[in-house]
């Protein structure tokens, strides 16, 4: 099955434009677009949501650098093929930093040509197939937080912000998808824990209290059969270690705890705090950014949660749209 994909292309020379079309007619796609230049392309990148963009780096109002960040920005999953003259290689290069997929040289030569698009189309579908276990991992953190309806939205809304905090930390768009699962499925361990223990309305007893302290631990066996979250187990299990030490389940200390770890670990206590819990409601913002800060050297990651603050507003996310109706007579 080929025909099951989109392509835009973005090309301004005409001859250019029937090529490839063409091209990727005799592989049996029939889902072709084509943008005249740039900027056109951008606008269709929003409105088509195309699996391939197939783009020439030298193009009238906007180029194919400017255009490839834009949409990749916008379409993280978005797979992008760029074409262009010998003169542009060292250009096109950088592109791959981007997050460009794959570059292919001018005259185009055909079959190095599909051979890249077949390449592409792998990936693509790889996205898609990748996105559906996303939303299936969605749905059944949906109902694991449905049995603590304290709980609910949290691992979405600190998957959210552990995005946002990774980016502002430098990470490559790769590593922030995979880190953004982890940061979807950290709790996910609570399935071991009974609901008495998860919804108990006061203090916990220390048999109790050990017992929550390894839904890490379950969390990462969970997880560990999935190929694709291999590199994501450490993050999930290291996301109750502390700076000082302190933490479980291993008691790892600064640098030890890997990143991926010490960012979901700000974000989760962010949340924690801004979320009504069995035992408590939820705490007011000047309150929790003063942990926060407290917390600096030791629970958190002092780095971190500087950056956290510095860019709070546009990466928080408030808990009042995911709330259960219940809290409001808590
Ligand atoms: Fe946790």
């Amino acid at each position: 099955m080929t025909g099951d994909l989109r392509f835009l292309i973005a090309e301004d020379e005409p001859l250019v434009q029937e090529l490839i079309t063409h091209a990727l007619s005799d592989l049996q796609y029939s889902d072709i677009h084509v943008a005249n230049n740039g900027q056109e392309a951008f606008e269709m990148v929003s409105t088509l949501e195309p699996d391939v963009l197939i783009t020439d780096l030298m193009m009238p109002k906007m180029g194919g650098i400017e255009l490839s960040e834009r949409a990749l920005e916008s379409q993280p999953d978005l797979t992008v093929v760029v074409t262009t003259g010998n003169g542009t290689v060292e250009n096109a290069v950088q592109t791959l930093k981007l997050g460009v997929f794959d570059f292919v040289t001018k005259p185009i030569d055909l079959d190095t040509f599909q051979s890249s698009v077949q390449r592409a189309a792998a990936r693509a579908r790889d996205r898609i197939e990748l996105n559906g276990i996303r939303d299936v991992i969605d749905a059944l953190m949906a109902a694991l937080e449905s049995k603590d309806p304290y709980l609910l939205g949290h691992g979405k809304r600190v998957s959210i912000m552990t995005r946002r905090l990774a980016e502002y930390a430098g990470w490559t768009k790769q590593k922030v998808r995979l880190l953004e699962y982890a940061a979807l499925v950290h709790d996910v361990g609570k399935i071991g824990i009974p609901e008495s223990i998860l919804n108990k309305p006061g203090p916990l007893t220390d048999d109790e209290m050990e017992l929550i302290k390894r839904h890490p631990i379950y969390s990462h066996d969970i997880i560990q059969p999935v190929p694709f979250l291999k590199e994501a187990l450490p993050y999930v299990l290291h996301h109750h270690e502390r700076i000082d030490g302190k933490g479980y389940p291993h008691g790892l200390a600064g640098d030890e705890i890997p990143e991926g770890a010490r960012i979901i670990s700000v974000c989760d206590t962010y949340d924690a705090m801004n979320s009504v819990r069995s035992y408590r409601p939820g705490v007011p913002e000047e309150k929790i950014l003063v942990v926060l800060e407290e917390e600096k050297g030791k629970q958190l990651d002092a780095y971190l949660v500087d950056l956290f603050l510095d860019n709070l507003e546009s990466i928080k996310v408030g808990p009042h749209s995911m709330e259960p109706k219940k809290l409001a007579c808590v």
